[in-house]
């Protein structure tokens, strides 16, 4: 078999077969192709798209690339939560210790920021002494004694996703959905939870802007769920301006633990009680609105927000912080930013808003950036709100004046005003199953 056969074969439109993809997957892995074989593959496959058969055979080739978790060591079903990314999206800390609540575990493997959009485990980075690197044994007793556990994704996990996710970025081909839905849900196999939930993230601030293509994301992943015989749920959420009211590091874990009390935003409170009821869902704690019920009540009696500490406090953090939030780390300088119009706030940009907030500090600008975890933006006012002259819109933070003067400038181009309402977007959009799919946006 030749390198070059299969990349012409992709490229004439046609279908690749078991055998060509296993031979450039392990080729790859074993540095046997070299890349500039695999880019050319990589723009056939982004130009001329795959089949479910490819893609799933694409993610099993991946999948048999490295290590993949034994997780019998932790009883129950186990279930798993991904987000392709967005801004100002915590739910992660909130649905955990929800779902946890009810007897359900989650051993989750997180990542760092991407690019303008957030990661958990800079987030959880804010509170003081908290450990994220966690040896197989540490992760799986946390996960046993508290009911969920986040650590740093590490090991040997798909090293074919982490050769080919660092080629697509510089060859312009990350935007494919077999290429997306291969390099997820070969990472949440290796996981090995029973079911697997997926938030997949549409608009300004997502990998995919459009609801069409972000439906075609969601449909495949679950085709490959069933596939591997892992039910899979992917529900379609917004991401034209970003998730409640706070972006960046310790800011969002402050708004986490308010909304864990029951006093946080209601977008994020909305989303993060529809994501664990579908955890729920799939763990078989009955029916979908049942689980909503239960998930609601989680929040209200105070039992996820002591889960929340109880993780906290396992990992080695300082739980003092979650109720003091002084505690965490404080940004030295603030800016206001104030209204010059009267109206309704359209298009609040979740992209631009992310790349002021890591103009500001709390993403890297490259992979070796130090980031400050107290730096990030406070939304006084969001998409759709009426505003007066003179009111303020938002607060951002930062230990560096220049870099705030920067963001300053750039927050004030990431919305509009104007007299008119904007259009009504649904925070949720869609769920999609292994039985179809239900559409909340026309
Ligand atoms: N997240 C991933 O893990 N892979 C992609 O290709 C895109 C988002």
């Amino acid at each position: 078999m030749r390198m070059y056969d299969i990349i012409e074969k992709k490229r004439n439109g046609n279908e690749l077969n078991k055998e060509e993809i296993d031979f450039f997957i392990s080729g790859y892995v074993k540095e046997e192709i070299p890349d500039y074989q695999v880019s050319a593959l990589l723009m056939a496959i982004c130009i001329n798209g795959m089949t479910n058969e490819e893609t799933s055979e694409l993610t099993k080739a991946m999948l048999e690339s490295g290590e993949k978790i034994d997780l019998s060591a932790i009883p129950g079903i186990k279930v798993d939560k991904h987000s392709t990314g967005g801004v100002g999206d915590k739910t992660t800390l909130i649905v955990l210790p929800i779902v946890s609540v009810y007897g359900v575990h989650i051993p989750k493997m997180s990542g760092r920021g991407l690019g303008y959009t957030g990661g958990t485990i800079d987030k959880l980075e804010s509170v003081p002494g908290f450990k994220f690197s966690l040896d197989k044994e540490q992760f799986f007793s946390t996960v046993n004694r508290v009911g969920f556990s986040i650590t740093h994704q590490s090991g040997n996990l798909v090293p074919a996703d982490k050769k080919i996710y660092a080629l697509r970025d510089v060859t312009a081909t990350v935007e494919s959905i077999p290429l997306i839905a291969s390099s997820i849900m070969s990472k949440k196999l290796a996981l090995g939870s029973d079911c697997i939930l997926l938030d997949v993230k549409t608009g300004r601030g997502a990998f995919m802007k459009d609801f069409e293509s972000s439906l075609s994301l969601a449909k495949t992943m679950v085709e490959i769920g069933k596939s591997f015989q892992k039910e899979t749920v992917a529900i379609i959420t917004d991401m034209d301006s970003p998730l409640g009211n706070a972006v960046g590091n310790s800011l969002e874990v402050i708004e986490a633990c308010e909304t864990l009390k029951g006093k946080g935003p209601e977008d994020l409170t909305k989303l993060s009680i529809y994501l664990a009821a579908n955890m729920l869902y799939l763990a078989g704690k009955g029916s979908l609105s049942k689980c909503k019920e239960l998930a609601s009540n989680a929040i209200q009696s105070g039992t996820a927000f002591l889960k929340f500490k109880g993780l906290i406090s396992e990992q080695g953090g300082d739980t003092e912080v979650l109720d003091n939030y002084v505690k965490f780390p404080q940004a030295k300088f603030s800016e206001e930013i104030v209204s010059d119009s009267e109206g309704y706030i359209n298009n609040l940009d979740a992209e631009k808003c992310g790349l002021v907030s890591v103009i500001l500090g709390a993403g890297r600008e490259n992979k070796d950036s130090e980031i400050d975890l107290s730096a990030g933006i406070l939304f006084n006012k969001k998409r759709g709100d009426y505003i007066k002259q003179g009111d303020t819109i938002a607060k951002i933070y930062s230990s560096d004046t220049k870099k705030l003067a920067l963001a300053k400038k750039v927050m004030y181009e990431s919305f509009e005003i104007n007299k008119s309402t904007p259009a009504v977007l649904p925070l949720i959009q869609a769920r999609v199953t292994k039985d179809g799919i239900e559409r909340f946006i026309r």
